[in-house]
């Protein structure tokens, strides 16, 4: 079992360049399919859940084949529209092939993305929109067989502003006849970067960025070259772990933008944060002070993945604060691990009251998913003596090497491979 172990104390001092966005490659990767071309994806994050995409990608037909950091995808041979049980599973995005399946061969079956990591996560709202465009659901045994012999462009209302139903109905509505409009659609920069990567393609999308996305459909899409938007939950994580240690690095590639609700917190907090185009520079040289709430919400609000990473660098601030958790309803998982390290957390369902304590200690730990397992090594760097976090396979879903990128920042961490 790998295992990343972890002497805390150490100031971080160093530049890192941020890895491609996960949340941006996954839904790209299913993109490919619309174009029954050849994609060069540039700056493709080597991750678990990239491996994932590659594997349902070959399932269904296409090639896919690393070329240094690049990833290039040929989707010309896709001959299937199944996708297993077994794949499903391992990854939760794979839904979002569904509407790439659709548009391109009309019909597609998958059953529900498995397991519960942060609680239940429905796929309803992409569902029923995907009902609106045309598209005939049957389930049973939890297996969904959808045919969609004429997709037709529609106004599609979305009742919350979910991520992934709002990717999945942008790329069906590639396939459709006419124009889509998606209402109510989510914000996140994650949804620009697949309209940039769709519109380099051949496709007419606009609106991303904003609650309202349109779709002109039909369109003949072919391949292109294209660079991954940089991953702005791990740029958020390594300025937490900057918070957490205290020191002065800089971050290639990373945008303030993508995240300003994070750096306005760790600001609050007491670090010096500057984005000077290119990259940003985080510094920190005192102990760090509570902040107002932290109340997670869709973008551009606290993101929900920061929530665990940000916890971690707080555990030695000084004062109390409060966390409330609105977007999944099991994500304080990693609470119980960072109390063996001496942390002082109280949780009441959807909130955690975190006060700042002196001191943390190293203690063996176990990630329980992907920004969990991060937010053990963010606390790992502020702690006395040796961390050794294991379960591990989670931080790799989204990191490309979450020991690499801190070593690089001088953190004294290794990975233990057995
Ligand atoms: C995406 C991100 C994930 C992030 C999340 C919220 C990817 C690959 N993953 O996940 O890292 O934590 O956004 O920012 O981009 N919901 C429904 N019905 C649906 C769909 C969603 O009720 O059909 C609910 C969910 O249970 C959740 C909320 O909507 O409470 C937000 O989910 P959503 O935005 O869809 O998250 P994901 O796309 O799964």
């Amino acid at each position: 079992m790998s295992q990343l172990l972890a002497r805390g104390g150490r100031r971080l001092e160093g530049e890192v360049a941020v890895q491609g966005a996960k949340n941006s490659v996954l839904p790209i990767l299913a993109a490919t399919l619309l174009t029954g071309d050849q994609v060069e994806l540039r700056g493709c994050p080597r991750l678990r859940d990239v491996d994932a995409s590659i594997r349902i990608l070959e399932t269904l037909g296409c090639t896919a084949r690393w070329e240094g950091t690049s990833l290039v995808v040929d989707t010309a041979g896709l001959k299937g529209w199944v996708i297993s049980d077994v794949l499903m599973r391992e990854m939760r995005s794979s839904a979002i092939f569904l509407g790439a399946i659709l548009a391109r061969c009309g019909r597609a079956e998958i059953s529900y993305p498995g397991g519960c990591e942060l609680g239940p996560r429905p796929i309803d709202l992409h569902l029923s929109g995907l009902r609106t465009l045309g598209t005939e659901i049957q389930e049973s045994g939890g297996v969904l067989r959808c045919e969609a012999p004429r997709l037709s462009g529609e106004c599609v209302v979305l009742s919350l502003p979910s991520v992934g139903a709002t990717e999945n109905l942008m790329l069906a509505a590639c396939g459709a006849e006419g124009t889509t409009t998606i209402v109510g659609a989510a914000l996140e920069p994650e949804i620009l970067d697949l309209q940039n990567f769709l519109n380099a393609c051949g496709a007419k999308v606009s609106g991303a960025g904003t609650s309202t996305v349109s779709i002109e459909g039909k369109r003949p899409l072919h391949g292109c070259s294209y660079e991954i938007m940089p991953d702005r939950v791990a740029a958020a994580t390594y300025l937490c772990a900057l918070a957490a240690a205290g020191g002065d690095i800089y971050l290639r590639r990373a945008r303030e933008e993508h995240f300003a609700a994070v750096t306005a917190a760790l600001r609050e907090a007491g670090c010096e944060i500057e984005d000077d185009g290119q990259g940003i520079r985080c510094a920190c040289n005192r102990r760090l002070q509570r902040v107002r709430p932290v109340r997670t919400a869709p973008y551009p609000g606290f993101p929900t993945d920061a929530q665990a990473v940000l916890m971690a660098a707080l555990l030695r601030s000084q004062g109390a604060t409060v966390f409330e958790e609105t977007i999944f309803e099991n994500r304080y998982r990693h609470v119980d691990e960072l109390i063996r390290m001496g942390a002082d957390i109280r949780t009441a369902g959807r909130v955690a009251v975190v006060a700042g304590v002196d001191r943390l200690h190293g203690a063996p730990v176990r990630c329980t998913d992907l920004r969990g397992g991060a937010a053990l090594c963010v606390a790992a760097l502020a702690a006395e003596g040796e961390t050794a976090v294991g379960e591990i396979s989670h931080i790799d879903r989204g990191y490309e090497d979450i020991a690499r990128d801190l070593q690089a920042l001088g953190a004294d961490i290794s990975r233990l491979d057995q």
